[in-house]
């Protein structure tokens, strides 16, 4: 798929809490197809510190009005920085980038997403539903601040939530909810996103239970195009980089997780 470069236009700037945030876009041209799970490397301008681009997983498209939107968390000088971001400001993206997670043979998927890692489960919940699979979605974060927009993915299916403190959904971790309680899930395939100790244990958890399972990873990134290799990732077929060949990955092909 074309690599495109456009300064998107900033038209609105959705502060959720002192964390997280949205970022609305408007694209100057034309936008490429954007497939769920590809993301976007952002260029925090004004900075030396942040020569490198950031990269952030796609959160909506409108092809209609040509906008995207970013969800993103606050975790250093480089968000702190997008959150500044106002109406009428630029945005340079390289975009989209990465490929993007497979569609189910089953016809009910589960999607996880932990914390800041929903992001890229929105469109993904969207296209399934399109397809006409049923959907359910967990949630999951370390207080209720964590659980960011729930109400936009009931559209798409059953939204579940689970907190580390048990401020909002059931206690415990994504794991633990009661959706997995059962000897057989209905679930053909589990997507996950989010904390690596989070996707790990998902995958070892739809192994269990014989079911398929996709993480898209977040390892660090710089160039984002293939060129560095700073985010080779290990697989059962030799290394691959994260940002070409993933972040998405089938769990069954990531070595390090047998
Ligand atoms: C494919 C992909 C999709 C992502 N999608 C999202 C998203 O939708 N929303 C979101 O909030 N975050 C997302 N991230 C993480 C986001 O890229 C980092 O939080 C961001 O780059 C941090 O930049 P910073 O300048 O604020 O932090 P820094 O001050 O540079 O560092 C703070 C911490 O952020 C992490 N980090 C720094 N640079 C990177 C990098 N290039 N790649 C990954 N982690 C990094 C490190 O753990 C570091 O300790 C994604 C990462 C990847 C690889
Ligand atoms: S970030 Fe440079 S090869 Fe992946």
């Amino acid at each position: 798929m074309k690599r495109t470069i456009h300064d998107f236009r900033v038209y609105q700037n959705d502060h959720l809490s002192n964390d997280y945030f949205v970022l609305y876009l408007d694209c100057p041209e034309k936008m490429p197809e954007i497939l769920p799970g590809q993301f976007v490397q952002a260029l925090v301008e004004h900075s030396p510190a942040t020569y490198l681009r950031r990269p952030f997983s796609v959160y909506h498209v409108d092809e209609q009005l040509n906008r995207m939107a970013l969800m993103i968390k606050v975790a250093g000088i480089g968000t702190a920085a997008l959150m500044k971001l106002s109406a009428g400001d630029t945005l340079n993206l390289i975009y989209p980038l990465g490929n993007s997670f497979e569609m189910p043979e089953g016809d009910h998927a589960l999607l996880i997403g932990g914390g800041v890692g929903i992001a890229p489960m929105y469109m993904l919940a969207k296209r399934l539903h399109d397809l006409g699979k049923k959907v359910d979605v967990l949630i999951g974060g370390r207080t209720s601040k964590d659980i960011i927009e729930p109400n936009l993915y009931r559209e798409f299916g059953n939204v579940h939530i689970t907190t580390d403190d048990g401020s909002l959904g059931e206690k415990g971790m994504v794991t633990q909810h009661s959706l997995f309680s059962g000897e057989n899930l209905p679930f053909s395939k589990i997507y996950a996103c989010g904390p690596d100790p989070m996707m790990r244990a998902v995958s070892n958890l739809a192994k269990s239970k014989g079911i398929d399972c996709e993480v898209s990873l977040e390892n660090l990134m710089a160039c984002g195009i293939g060129a560095c290799l700073c985010c080779i990732v290990e697989t059962n077929e030799g290394n691959k980089t994260s940002c070409v060949e993933g972040p998405v990955f089938n769990t069954r092909d990531l070595k390090a997780w047998q």
